[in-house]
């Protein structure tokens, strides 16, 4: 009815304004809103890469807009490639956000998808440890289980990183992992605290996997890396959920203290 537009002509994400990217099927004001703020506080999206690190889209709403937009004038070749990657639709939108490759499959001789593993492997380390901090500060045994699971996922995840990479599990955390542990330290007071805490450091996770993704991975490092993100998204979904059931979410912070502060 009013999604007219969709078929009509392509919205380009870059120049869209708020009324035209409601008009794309699956986007309402709230995500029409971030889109706008993440094109404006991080300029203009260069990827379908980028698009997937705004909150609020996921991989399925990632295929829908790449349907019914285009990135502009801004994008560059990956973005081109991921397009006509998707095809299908939504079933193929994790496949679609990863850069064309040369070559399929092979060893890791990118240095970049080479990093992009080891910093996974890092922050899935990292993430298992905030778990055990935030664990200890929560009570309901419901709220534990399921915080134990997701501890294990990432143990898990890392292991058969390093096992496909053929290196050893790093003994110490990285400077990033030691600021995780440490903000988590601080913030995890009890349940409510444990769980903010948590869905900021499963936001850095999921943008982490995210960016793997668009690396020039072999087959079946990239097999693995998507289940893991999937995960991964289930975590943070988990938890999101789990925060606005109880009534946990801060009020936010008018934007006039805010700019006061
Ligand atoms: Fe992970
Ligand atoms: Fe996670």
């Amino acid at each position: 009815m009013a999604k007219a537009p969709r078929r009509n002509a392509r919205i380009d994400l870059n120049n869209a304004t708020a009324e035209e990217l409601e008009g794309i099927e699956g986007i309402d004001g709230e995500r029409a809103r971030l889109i706008i703020e993440h094109r404006s506080t991080r300029g203009s999206f260069r990827s379908w890469e980028d698009v997937l690190s705004v909150s609020g889209i996921d991989t399925v709403l990632l295929g829908k807009l790449q349907e019914g937009s285009s990135l502009g004038a801004a994008a560059g070749p990956p973005a081109e490639g991921a397009r006509a990657a998707t095809g299908g639709g939504a079933g193929t939108a994790a496949g679609a956000a990863k850069a064309p490759r040369p070559t399929a499959g092979g060893g890791i001789g990118d240095m970049t998808a080479l990093e992009e593993i080891m910093g996974l492997i890092l922050l899935d380390l990292a993430a298992a440890e905030a778990y055990r901090v935030a664990i200890a500060a929560c009570k309901t045994p419901e709220i534990k289980r399921q915080l134990e699971a997701f501890q294990g996922d990432h143990e898990r995840h890392a292991r058969a990183l390093s096992d496909a990479l053929g290196a050893s599990l790093p003994e110490e955390p990285d400077d990033r992992g030691q600021c995780i542990r440490r903000y988590t330290e601080l913030s995890a007071r009890e349940e409510r605290t444990a769980l903010v805490a948590m869905r900021g450091n499963e936001e850095l996770t999921n943008d982490a996997y995210a960016s793997a993704l668009a690396s020039d991975l072999p087959d079946d490092v990239r097999r693995m890396v998507e289940a893991n993100w999937q995960d991964e998204r289930r975590h943070i979904r988990w938890i999101t959920e789990e925060i606005r059931a109880r009534g946990w979410e801060l009020p936010e912070v008018p934007s006039s203290l805010a700019e006061a502060a």
